[in-house]
């Protein structure tokens, strides 16, 4: 049994049918007109693999119980001209753009809405004048995948309005471009697929080279997952991504292979020289953190919750060390996790997502996540002086039609 209280608050999901109640009235009172179709793409949050998908390597991701929704209807308005109006629930804020000129270069919130179109026209659907309504329960920028949610949802809904399902790796690879080409994010696919393709209850086991995923349910009910938000968003030149992925790929050149998946630790070892200690911490990350990652999902199918642990934490120990991008904030949150320990009923924690702030993920024996967050809530805030949000979920589903 879960320590679930019955008075939903900020540590427990929100409900989605309580936020497309929400959209539907906010969308007659902006647009005078019920939504036609309404998408919903959740968000996600990684166990472990990080950094590893654009290395052709596996990723351990769930989709969250936090999801984007994107609302539409024909505008009731005959007007000339090609105009797609798009208003932001969170921001208050309404934008145009034109779907003849769809402005790649163009950079603000509306880009990930703007790129999905552009993939639905690349591949001869044309969408049609349309006004949208989004909204969304995914915190932004904290490595929880609120972008991929939007590009999802965007994804789905046009399903829906041009009456043309894709596959859902293929709808994840299209809002994946639109995160290279329109937010400028040369990101892999993980958050994408994740959101596309979640399931209530499991986890994902997604091999990043063959872009196929393994089911791993989470069954145990004694096991929650714990998201703490450091909500620290460090403020960064906006290369360090690309420039760990472009490590990445001369590391793998420099070895004579097409990605770093095809390389095993002890070949690396013997590689050191010819990498030099840069690029070879970047490839000793991604290299031990595939064993880790193929290692986790065998020790969480089979219950072994100490080696689960373990590997979770030895992979935010990688990431901080060998790859650096773990932030002073995110060292504090597992410190102290790793300080309640097991027997304060903490079984591992990590940074999730793509590093230098944002949240880390713990898994912990339920009945005493409240506690838990709170012990390291008061740690975090003593010593940062910042308050942390915690919340729980479960194995969410990923992106569908709400209504169509
Ligand atoms: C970001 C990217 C993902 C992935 C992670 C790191 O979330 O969007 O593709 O690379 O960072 O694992």
């Amino acid at each position: 049994m879960t320590a679930r209280t019955a008075t939903r608050d900020e540590f427990q999901s929100p409900s989605l049918p309580e936020q497309v109640a929400a959209v539907r009235a906010r969308f007659a009172e902006l647009y005078g007109s019920e939504p036609q179709w309404i998408a919903a793409a959740p968000g996600r949050v990684n166990l472990i693999g990080e950094h590893t998908d654009y290395n052709g390597g596996f990723v351990f991701p769930l989709a969250i119980e936090r999801y984007t929704v994107v609302a539409a209807a024909r505008p009731r308005t005959v007007a000339a001209g090609d105009a797609v109006r798009v208003h932001s629930a969170l921001m208050g804020e309404t934008a145009e753009f034109s779907l003849s000129d769809l402005q790649p270069l163009r950079r603000d919130w509306t880009s990930y809405v703007r790129g999905v179109f552009a993939g639905f026209i690349d591949r001869g659907a044309a969408p049609g004048r349309l006004d949208l309504l989004v909204d969304s329960k995914v915190p932004l920028g904290s490595g929880l995948s609120s972008s991929a949610a939007l590009e999802v949802a965007t994804a789905t809904l046009l399903e829906g309005v041009a009456g043309r399902p894709l596959d859902p790796v293929e709808k994840a690879r299209l809002s994946q471009q639109a995160e290279h080409v329109y937010a400028g994010m040369p990101c892999g696919i993980m958050d994408q697929f994740s959101s596309a393709l979640g399931e209530q209850g499991k986890l994902l086991l997604i091999d990043c080279r063959s872009e196929t995923a393994q089911l791993v349910p989470l069954e145990d009910d004694s096991v929650e997952v714990l998201i703490i938000n450091s909500n620290i968003k460090h403020e960064l030149t906006g290369t360090e991504y690309a420039d760990r992925r472009r490590q990445c790929f001369e590391s793998a050149r420099l070895l004579g292979v097409e990605t770093l998946r095809d390389v095993a630790a002890e070949r690396l070892a013997t590689k050191r020289s010819k990498l030099g200690p840069l690029l070879y911490r970047r490839a000793h990350h991604v290299v031990t953190e595939n064993e880790r990652t193929v290692e986790a999902a065998q020790a969480l199918q089979a219950g072994d919750w100490r080696r689960v642990g373990e590997l979770m934490y030895a992979s935010h120990a990688s990431l901080r060390d060998d790859f650096e991008v773990s932030c002073a904030e995110l060292d504090v949150l597992v410190e102290l996790a790793q300080q309640v320990g097991a027997e304060g009923g903490v079984i591992g924690a990590r940074m999730t997502g793509g590093g230098f702030g944002g949240c880390i993920v713990a898994l912990v024996h339920s009945g005493r996540e409240r506690e838990i967050a709170a012990r390291i809530g008061e740690g975090y805030a003593a010593r940062t002086g910042v308050a942390a949000t915690p919340f729980v979920t479960r194995p969410a589903r990923g992106a569908h039609l709400v209504k169509s």
